[in-house]
């Protein structure tokens, strides 16, 4: 929770801006409800937008599950009874200090405004008080204490509460990881910068199980694995950097915390938080709900309580992240354009298939070429306008592989690929089209 921004300026505002602006131009994301207005810093992803989200959380999802034999996958509920954040710490301590201005009556989150008031300059303020940040609702059609439930504020808590029915279920032995992606709300005082922090964001969260003598070694294993996947996704070293947190800076259940820190455009901040949360949670919810959350060592006969490190990001924010590296403008033919050098994993779209013209015969051809691609890639399908123009469409969004079918390819079965970041073309005939797309994007 410990982040520090300030508004971006200068050239950090310019890009912002910018892709802000192509996000809601190409219909990656928009702002929720704007046909009303817009609804508080809520954001909906549009036809890229899910694309895109959905690559960042695939990727993640593959190097995390996939690629490993010590971790399996989770999808519990967003909703839950008090006595899950009672114990996990949330009802009491998952807080921000809010503040009052005395002059335009805005409120505020006291530690993110210096003391100025953001929207009138005043600097009188109210006292600061303890402002939970958890969603509260009412479950079932009866409203009193017994229907309380919150939205949760991490994905977390699922995996400790799970704990046993996974142990259970997969025999597995520490180390071994329960991983989730899914939605997360929290209700920010100040949410800022697009979709760094919003009010209902998506999180991918690993709970890795250690036995604890093995816990620092795992948690500078798991800094490492989780920078080297952004750098891997083509974030440059650059613009990446890792900050541990001073002792007293900790949350409450934190035995060591490094972030995962992005150059953004306001400067450095969070992008990831890696944690050694100990046998923090485990023994809460043992104590809490009575069910002995430990494991069974066979060889040395001994239970004990697993330690547990956690590599916490945000699929949201990761994927504004990616935007934003990827984000460039260069000179085509004596022509401004601007291209989205995103990795070809990420890219809302793999390859654009584009006939020359919209002849019957080229669209015939066209669609055949899309039907084999579509079968292993994510395709786009465009025919208006001049080539030109829609080479460019697809470098402003990011794909990788255009492939253009003209009129020589009725002839001949060969298209031509042109490729985003170096503008070449190669012509290749139809029955090795597969090959070579899959040889391309792979990197
Ligand atoms: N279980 C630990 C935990 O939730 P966190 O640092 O509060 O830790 C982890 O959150 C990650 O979730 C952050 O690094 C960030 O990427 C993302 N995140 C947290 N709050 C967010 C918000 N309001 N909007 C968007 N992303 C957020």
């Amino acid at each position: 929770m410990a982040e520090s921004h300030d508004a971006a300026s200068g050239a950090g505002a310019e890009l912002l801006d910018k892709v802000t602006n192509l996000a809601k131009r190409r219909g990656f994301i928009f702002p929720s409800a704007e046909i009303y207005g817009g609804f508080r810093s809520t954001y909906d992803y549009g036809p890229l937008g899910v694309n895109m989200l959905r690559n960042v959380k695939n990727a993640w999802w593959r190097s995390m599950i996939q690629l490993r034999d010590d971790v399996v996958g989770l999808d519990a509920a967003i909703l839950g009874p008090p006595a899950v954040w009672a114990a996990s710490g949330h009802l009491e301590t998952f807080t921000d200090p809010l503040v009052d201005c005395k002059k335009c009556k805005e409120r505020w989150r006291e530690d993110k405004i210096e003391g100025v008031c953001p929207n009138c300059g005043s600097t009188e303020f109210t006292e600061a008080r303890a402002f939970n940040l958890m969603f509260k609702t009412q479950a079932g059609p009866v409203e009193g204490e017994g229907a309380t439930a919150y939205l949760r504020p991490e994905t977390a808590q699922g995996m400790f509460t799970n704990f046993a029915n996974v142990l259970a279920t997969t025999r597995r032995k520490p180390p071994f990881g329960i991983a989730q992606v899914g939605k997360s709300f929290r209700n920010e005082i100040t949410p800022q910068n697009f979709v760094f922090r919003t009010r209902e964001f998506e999180q991918m969260e690993l709970e890795y199980f250690v036995a604890p003598g093995e816990a620092e070694a795992w948690y500078r294993y798991w800094i490492d694995t989780r920078l080297t996947w952004y750098l891997d996704l083509g974030i440059a070293p650059e613009k990446l950097r890792l900050h541990e947190h001073a002792q007293e800076d900790l949350s409450h259940y934190s035995r060591g915390t490094t972030d995962v820190e992005f150059l953004y455009p306001w400067g450095w901040d969070e992008l990831e938080g890696i944690a050694n949360r100990g046998d923090y949670d485990l023994t809460q919810h043992s104590n809490a709900s009575g069910v002995r959350l430990e494991y069974f060592d066979q060889t040395s006969g001994e239970h004990y309580v697993p330690y547990v490190i956690e590599p916490a990001a945000g699929a949201t924010r990761a994927m504004m992240a990616f935007l934003l590296a990827a984000y460039d403008e260069d000179e085509v033919g004596g022509e401004r354009r601007t291209v989205l050098r995103l990795d070809p994993r990420l890219a809302p779209y793999q390859v654009a298939v584009l006939p020359l013209s919209k002849k019957p015969e080229l669209e015939a051809l066209s669609r055949e070429v899309l039907g084999l691609l579509q079968v292993d890639f994510i395709c786009d399908y465009d025919l208006t306008q001049s080539i030109g123009r829609r080479y460019r469409r697809q470098d402003e969004v990011g794909t990788p592989l255009c492939v253009t079918v003209d009129f020589d390819s009725l002839d001949d079965r060969a298209v031509t690929v042109r490729d985003r970041d170096t503008t070449t073309q190669e012509r290749v005939g139809i029955d090795a089209l597969g090959e070579l797309v899959r040889a391309r994007l792979r990197r």
